[in-house]
């Protein structure tokens, strides 16, 4: 039996300090031991940042998601780490990334502006959904330019 698919999507304040090629450095260090880890444990998603902020999207089993989501949090990389989504999913956005990195477009602006603008559990659900359509949509414009 497939265990039921969850998506997890949160954001959270980037602490990544230095030169921008510094903070690609290590940004590229988080990307690999992601693709390394989730590959092993199917675990898909999409990575965006700025200078200040990280937002993410996990897709996999609900426990797998869990145990990877406990040590992202415990990162000191990146704080104030908040939830904005985690429901179950009907099919997986990212299929083929273990971890896609979506920060090469402009998207990210607009991603982020929205980020922070309303409280409470609808608000957060909707900015979670919103998050989730605007990485899918940048990483099927980064596949589509890649092709
Ligand atoms: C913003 C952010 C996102 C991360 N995403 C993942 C991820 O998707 N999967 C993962 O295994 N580790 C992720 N990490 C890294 C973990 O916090 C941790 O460093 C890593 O899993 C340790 O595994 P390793 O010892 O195999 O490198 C992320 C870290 C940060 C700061």
């Amino acid at each position: 039996m497939t265990s039921q698919l969850y998506r997890l999507v949160y954001h959270s304040r980037n602490f990544i300090s230095g030169t921008p090629e510094q903070v690609s450095v290590e940004v590229n260090k988080i990307l690999e031991s992601s693709q390394r880890n989730n590959l092993l444990i199917d675990v898909t998603g999409a990575l965006i940042f700025n200078a200040g902020m990280f937002a993410q999207v996990l897709e996999g089993a609900r426990n797998d998601l869990e145990a990877t989501f406990e040590r992202i949090q415990r990162d000191e990389r990146h704080g104030e780490v908040e939830i904005l989504a985690f429901d179950e999913a009907s099919s997986r956005g990212f299929p083929s990334w273990s971890m896609g990195f979506v920060g090469h477009s402009c998207g990210d602006k607009e991603l982020f502006t929205h980020i922070g603008e309303g409280s409470g559990f609808e608000a957060k659900r909707l900015e979670g959904e919103h998050v989730f359509r605007v990485m899918r949509d940048l990483a099927i414009a980064e596949e589509t330019r890649a092709a």
